[in-house]
């Protein structure tokens, strides 16, 4: 394989996601032999370091994200990958020093990873281009969270979009480097068999679900401005909600998929605000407002469950029900299609087909089987393929292989700007309807499954979702 000489410039490289997740899926790809053998990290933040202070961090705070027993030679080697410059944002000097840094090395890719807060992201732009760092081998990452509403949203993209064409842009939404996520386009448009049974003559029901047993840490003070919609629904589950209902792409090529994906939230219903209370139940846990850095009035959700339907001839009057929340009593993210009880010779039987994200990347599907004994009667079983077990490879993180794609230049896995555009069109009622209204916070107790509310907002249409505390 033909690997990409690159250079990967970190802002924010002393931040935490750097220290978490870029710099140790880095070395796990270093350690692979994925990364060009001169492809260089140059790790770029405010503080004045000299490299061997940060490699020093980079010892103490990103090491410990690896396993214990990697090798230490391995490591050293990635060691000397690492540069770091001190560059503060808002100083145009800065970016020429780093442009002198890059232009010395000829890079084939050169990456620009801003793992900053959002507001810097416009200013960072206009200096790359300054110094002509926004040529054609460019690109340019951004981290979510990508504005906290349309109209913030809006304002990155256009403020990017003036130094960056859109085939620059690498909008990071890691669920989509998930294996188990990337595996739903191969187990719909790659199984007949499947495809049959995936659109409204079969299915009752989608269900997703991502269930966070972690609460809001040492994050309680960006949390508690962004809550459960804005961090999980307006980008990783609308994402899934995608996977799920798209219709077959042109090709697999980024656009011709992205495409699909951006027309089925154009098809998500908007739920007028007078129906928001009707349709999406809010919850916060017990003991949210004496987390770290959270207000002691917090009004903000750490659970949401909602109701969608899409205005497509596939998903007429099919309902998808999302759920997520924090404090929960597993970690566990699933995709379920719920389908139609069929007449048979045996009786009316029911089925579903289980998608399991995480922790477990397992499809599980409801079949009826035979019951021993001298009676031709079935019942129920569950038939179970391990994706793990049944690929030989190594599992790399959504992060590594996010990284990855960026370096070799493929968008696939990235988020284009009408796309997020549409997730925060459809998500704006919802939010409106919060503060306009006078609609309730339950509350639900940590460990739990979640708030009654969520049960009976399936039960109105004589649902359930599936038991968590089964699986
Ligand atoms: C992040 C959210 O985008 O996703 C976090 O900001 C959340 O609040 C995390 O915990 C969940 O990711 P994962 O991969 O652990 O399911």
């Amino acid at each position: 394989m033909k690997l990409t000489n690159f250079d990967m410039v970190i802002f924010g490289a002393t931040g935490d996601l750097a220290m978490r997740k870029l710099l140790p899926n880095l070395y796990q790809a270093h350690a692979a032999g994925l990364l060009h053998e001169q492809g260089r990290i140059l790790a770029v933040s405010r503080s004045q370091l000299s490299r061997d202070e940060f490699l020093a961090r980079v010892e103490q705070e990103a090491k410990i994200h690896l396993p214990e027993n990697i090798s230490a030679q391995v490591w050293q080697t990635f060691l000397q990958r690492l540069d770091y410059l001190s560059v503060n944002v808002l100083q145009f000097d800065d970016f020429q020093t780093l442009q002198g840094k890059i232009s010395a090395k000829n890079s084939d890719a050169i990456v620009i990873y801003l793992s900053t807060a959002p507001h810097y992201f416009a200013t960072a732009c206009k200096h790359l281009a300054q110094v002509g760092l926004n040529h054609d081998k460019v690109r340019i990452v951004l981290e979510k969270p990508l504005g906290t509403d349309l109209d913030s949203s809006r304002a990155i993209n256009s403020a990017v979009a003036q130094f960056f064409q859109e085939k620059q842009i690498y909008r990071i939404d890691h669920y989509l480097g998930k294996e188990s996520l990337q595996n739903l386009l191969p187990l719909r448009f790659a199984n007949p068999l499947l495809a049959q049974v995936w659109h409204k003559d079969w299915v009752k029901s989608v269900e997703l679900t991502v269930a966070e047993e972690l609460g809001v840490e040492e994050r309680g003070e960006f949390y508690d401005q962004t809550g459960a919609l804005r961090d999980m629904v307006q980008n990783h589950m609308l994402q899934m909600l995608c996977l799920v209902a798209m219709e077959t792409p042109k090709s697999l090529t980024a656009d011709d998929v992205r495409d699909e994906k951006l027309r089925v939230l154009q098809a998500l219903k908007v739920l007028p605000e007078n129906e928001v209370a009707k349709n999406v139940v809010r919850a916060q846990y017990q003991g949210y407002t004496t987390e770290h850095r959270v207000a002691s009035d917090s009004q903000t959700e750490t659970f949401v469950a909602l109701r969608a339907h899409l205005n497509t001839p596939r998903w007429q009057n099919v309902p998808f029900y999302l759920r997520t929340g924090k404090r929960l009593n597993q970690r566990y993210a699933s995709i379920i299609l719920n389908l139609k009880p069929q007449q048979t010779l045996f009786g009316e039987q029911s089925s579903r087909l289980v998608i399991q994200i995480q922790p477990k990347e397992r499809i599980e599907w409801q079949i009826a089987v035979k019951q021993a004994g001298n009676h031709l009667t079935v019942t129920p079983a569950w038939g179970s393929l391990d994706l793990k077990q049944n690929t030989q490879t190594r599992r790399a993180d959504a992060y590594e292989l996010l990284l990855l794609e960026i370096i070799e230049g493929r968008l696939n896995l990235f988020n284009r700007a009408d796309e997020l555009e549409a997730a925060w069109r459809w998500v704006m009622p919802i939010l409106n309807a919060w503060k306009n209204q006078n609609i309730p916070l339950y509350t639900y107790v940590s460990g739990s499954t979640g708030p009654i509310e969520a049960e009976q907002l399936l039960a109105q249409d004589n649902a359930k979702w599936h038991d968590l505390t089964v699986l």
